[in-house]
């Protein structure tokens, strides 16, 4: 059955928009682990608009669950992850005026570039994921380089209905096996919640989902070790068979 990475990023949004100690990311990944986390999932972003330098360093001496760090291909954070590493890395696009990621990398015809930064981190004993939309071209190339996993961007199959989300769907299974077959790690994020989670948990292959969105959002009624108790439920039901992960 697939790993789940708790995405704690919304918890950091809401102190932030107070300036002030609460509510802390590092009690939500406490209650997070409580319901079932596999891991914690923070994206430290460049302009630290939710996540800052202190809450990755506490997390990482207080988490008892893997950390999976979000960031983009930056030389400052890439050094702050080798110094103080992280199980994971997973490498994201960021553009100041977006509202959340909204696409995935691209690494076609820029792979010598990415190439020094996995190095690095990988050299640092860290796990390197990158985050791509489901497209084989990418995903080919991706798989030249020297990485761990490959997250696949599921926003597209989140926002389709009917036979489109079907189509999408279709495209991130397709996805999955070409990632697969290269002996790479299968994961997803983005969009994903309680009512379109368990077709993707049940592709083939999936190893890990980060999801935050939908997870703070029911804690906000029921509170996050229940909500993150429910997500892992519904992965468990559609993972009923054996899967080679
Ligand atoms: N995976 C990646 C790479 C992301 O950037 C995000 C959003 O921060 C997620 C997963 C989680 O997306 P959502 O908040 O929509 O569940």
């Amino acid at each position: 059955m697939p790993e789940l990475g708790v995405n704690i990023d919304h918890v950091a949004t809401l102190r932030q928009a107070r300036g002030n100690q609460e509510p802390d990311p590092v009690w939500a990944a406490v209650q997070a682990e409580l319901g079932g986390a596999d891991c914690i999932t923070i994206h430290l972003r460049e302009d630290r608009r939710h996540i800052q330098d202190r809450d990755y360093r506490v997390l990482l001496e207080t988490a008892s669950v893997r950390i999976n760090l979000e960031m983009a291909c930056d030389e400052a954070i890439t050094r702050m992850a080798c110094e103080t590493p992280p199980a994971q890395v997973t490498l994201v696009p960021e553009r100041r005026e977006e509202l959340t990621t909204e696409g995935g990398l691209s690494v076609q015809g820029v792979e010598s570039r990415l190439q020094p930064t996995i190095d690095a981190l990988r050299n640092a004993g860290i796990a390197v994921s990158l985050f791509l939309d489901p497209s084989p071209r990418q995903i080919e190339a991706a798989i030249t380089l020297d990485i761990d996993a490959i997250e696949l961007h599921t926003g597209s199959y989140a926002n389709a209905s009917g036979t489109s989300q079907s189509d999408e769907l279709v495209s991130l299974t397709r996805a999955a096996e070409l990632i697969g077959s290269a002996g790479v790690a299968v994961h997803a994020g983005h969009g994903l919640n309680y009512v379109n989670v368990e077709p993707v948990a049940a592709i083939p292959k999936m190893h890990e989902l980060n999801i935050g969105h939908s997870i703070i959002s029911r804690a906000v009624f029921c509170g996050l070790t229940m909500a993150v108790r429910d997500m892992k439920k519904l992965i468990s039901h559609s993972n009923l068979s054996d899967r080679d992960i």
